[in-house]
């Protein structure tokens, strides 16, 4: 249980954006300094994990479950892609829709170029490169414009050589394989990926609204309403994610984007992963980390359930209930479930945001008997109807100002030059990446 305890709230002002973990070692292996020199983004690990902290990682780190479990939704339905590669544009298929539910379809735009195509050493020329719309660990994502059908696309591009120095290529190669499964409303689409001896490409559709954390931060706090909104779009894709035995375990304000009706888009796949048990790899957003994952006990889908509270806390409150500017206090803070509650959060969302986090994640809602029906049946979603909401039929609290699809205004600026002097790899480095 939360307690209520008196701390100093963090200035909106100064809360900016998260920095990731992108780390592949466990938190026993994060406790030793010598294992620090492999990682040399400083922010994120300039700090060891204390004792207490220590003792309940030891050989956790046998990260290849083997036992293969549906997950059964009691009732609730199943979507998935009918087709692994969705460059056909693949409409959604209702695989097994136990309750007669939901049975829509989704008319996807086609694929900008055939998937052939991809192969061709000049398939970027094809396009024209606009604005950089995010930076990130190893890239950036451009919006860019096919010079043909005029339409605009998002291409994330990753530094091979950053990639490999920061041992993330199981994540990127996950990314891929994750976004071309999926099919959903809520959830960016990928055309294609491309790679060659410097950079990995990624086309996927460009969300002009650009991100909630940047409407978030201007209205220093959403109303209860808005914050509804959000959050129901967010479960009804986490659902649909865990459905398929996806974990997203990346769920913050920068990675969700708003298409240009004002509904939400999960971008950033880099950490999201098909589990069927548990899995053990530290990696996440500080402030969104829920306490199984600190301490190295393997975890499941029952920390997007954790995020999803950290998120609804962040967008009523303007900042998220366990913050500091050391991740290393983060953690402490996470462990301890101690929360000042704001005393203009909302009954309701207090009590939905209290039991998403509970730290007990067999005691989580969400990861109880009845799924997310718990979430989805809480008071605080009484009047949405969940039917209506993967057709987009709940009306959005803000849409977002944009003169056409290709828009970029929405989204902060960045630095243009130099980003294609990065070193090339190696034919044997590139050699994991053949399939990308
Ligand atoms: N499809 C997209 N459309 C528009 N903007 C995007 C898209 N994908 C990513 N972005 C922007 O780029 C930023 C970084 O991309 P992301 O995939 O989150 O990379 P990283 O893994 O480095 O965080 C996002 O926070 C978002 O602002
Ligand atoms: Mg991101």
């Amino acid at each position: 249980m939360s307690k209520t305890v008196s701390i100093k709230d963090p200035s909106p002002l100064k809360y900016v954006k998260k920095p990731m973990l992108k780390s592949t070692m466990s938190t026993s292996a994060m406790s030793s300094q010598s294992n620090l020199s492999n990682y040399d983004n400083s922010q994120l690990f300039s700090y060891n994990l204390g004792d207490s902290l220590k003792s309940s990682s030891s050989s956790k780190l046998v990260p290849t479950p083997v036992v293969y479990q549906t997950q059964s939704n009691n009732g609730t339905p199943f979507y998935a892609s009918s087709s692994a590669n969705n460059s056909t544009g693949a409409a959604l298929a209702v695989l097994n829709c136990a309750s007669s539910l939901t049975n829509f379809s989704i008319s996807d735009s086609p694929p900008p170029v055939s998937y052939e195509d991809k192969n061709d050493p000049n398939i970027l020329e094809k396009f024209e490169f606009k604005t950089t719309v995010g930076t990130g660990t190893f890239g950036r994502v451009i919006c860019v414009k096919h010079k043909e059908k005029k339409d605009y696309f998002a291409l994330k591009i990753m530094s091979i050589a950053e990639v490999l120095r920061l041992k993330q290529t199981d994540h990127v190669k996950n990314e891929k394989e994750i976004l071309n499964l999926v099919n959903h409303p809520f959830i960016i689409k990928l055309y294609w990926t491309h790679h060659n001896e410097k950079f990995l490409y990624m086309l996927c559709e460009f969300v002009c609204g650009g991100e909630l954390f940047t409407y978030l931060r201007n209205c220093v706090k959403f109303s209860n309403d808005t914050a509804n909104f959000y959050s129901a779009e967010i479960v009804c894709a986490l659902e649909y994610l865990h459905s398929l035995s996806i974990i997203y375990r990346d769920l913050k304000p920068e990675n969700l984007l708003l298409d240009r009706d004002g509904h939400i888009r999960i971008c950033d796949f880099g950490f999201a992963k098909k589990v069927y048990d548990r899995t053990w790899t530290l990696c996440g957003t500080p402030e969104y980390l829920a306490p199984e994952i600190i301490q190295g006990k393997g975890h499941h889908k029952a920390v997007d359930w954790w995020a999803l509270g950290i998120l609804v806390f962040e967008m009523l409150a303007g900042y998220p209930p366990f913050y500091d500017e050391m991740p290393f206090q983060i953690y402490q803070k996470i462990l301890s479930g101690k929360i000042e509650w704001p005393k203009f959060i909302d009954l309701t969302a207090k009590d939905l945001i209290k039991k998403l986090l509970v730290s007990d994640r067999t005691k989580r809602l969400g990861t109880m008997k009845n799924g997310v029906e718990d979430i989805k049946n809480h008071k605080w979603f009484r009047s949405v109807d969940w039917e209506a909401v993967p057709y987009k039929k709940l009306t959005p609290p803000i849409i977002p100002r944009v003169s056409h699809d290709g828009d970029t205004s929405r989204f902060d600026r960045y630095d243009e030059e130099n980003w294609k002097d990065v070193q090339s790899v190696s034919a044997k480095n590139l050699e994991p990446f053949q399939d990308f």
